[in-house]
């Protein structure tokens, strides 16, 4: 059996800019959105280290009807119950052309996958394309997304959680807007944080 993309491992990869989405609509919205520990721990390359509820409802209420964006990691990831995540066109990155994403549309190349998500955008109505991760994807996307919604989780991860989200706070261009801290009524996280208490932190592009 030869070797494919998907055996070799992924290096960083350069961000993308506008200028690689010529023709992008411009009503359209570019957005993030993921859930992270304080720290900015989204997973492990499979797992999160925490079971929010309420954050699964806000995940999708915020996603659904729209295209979404996401890397092969994030893909396989899902459960495979909710693979393609129902009710979205799902597209997913990948540098192995012959990857089978069955119920998604298999790219590779990011920025065709986020210009063919405004294509299905513009088609359906939708106003935001939603980049889903992971770490990989978010860190590409930075200088593109309008808007990053993430779920600050207040708790900690076992040394195995390893893939971080962007963080935010460091990133110029951007106004912070912090919900207030809530506590989950049936939340749990590994390292064993009990209420699990979150918030939902918004970062606005100043020139959007
Ligand atoms: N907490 C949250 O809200 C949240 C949200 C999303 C994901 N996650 C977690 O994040 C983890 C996955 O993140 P990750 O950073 O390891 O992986 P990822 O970003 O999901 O996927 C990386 C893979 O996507 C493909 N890819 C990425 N950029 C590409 C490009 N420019 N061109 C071609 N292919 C490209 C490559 O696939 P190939 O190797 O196949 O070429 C690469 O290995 C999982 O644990 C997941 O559960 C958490």
């Amino acid at each position: 059996m030869g070797t494919t993309a998907t055996d070799a491992a992924f290096t960083e990869q350069p961000q993308i800019t506008r200028a690689d989405l010529p023709g992008f609509p411009a009503d359209i919205e570019i957005g993030m959105i993921w859930a992270q520990t304080t720290d900015g721990v989204i997973g492990d390359g499979a797992d999160m280290p925490w079971y929010l509820p309420e954050d699964l409802k806000h995940f999708q209420q915020s996603t659904l009807g729209t295209p979404v964006v996401m890397g092969r990691v994030s893909w396989e990831a899902l459960d495979p119950r909710f693979r393609p995540l129902p009710g979205r066109d799902n597209h997913v990155i990948t540098r192995d052309a012959t990857y089978d994403a069955p119920g998604g549309t298999v790219h590779t190349s990011l920025p065709d996958a986020v210009l063919a998500a405004g294509r299905s955008a513009v088609g359906t109505g939708a106003s935001t394309v939603w980049i889903l991760g992971g770490g990989h994807v978010y860190r590409q996307c930075v200088p593109v997304t309008d808007r990053v919604v993430v779920t600050e989780i207040a708790c900690g991860a076992p040394d195995r959680f390893q893939v971080y989200a962007p963080d935010m706070r460091a990133e110029p261009g951007f106004t912070t807007h912090d919900g207030p801290w809530l506590t989950s009524g049936r939340g749990t996280a590994l390292t064993g944080e009990d209420p699990l208490r979150y918030r939902i932190c918004e970062f606005t592009r100043d020139n959007s």
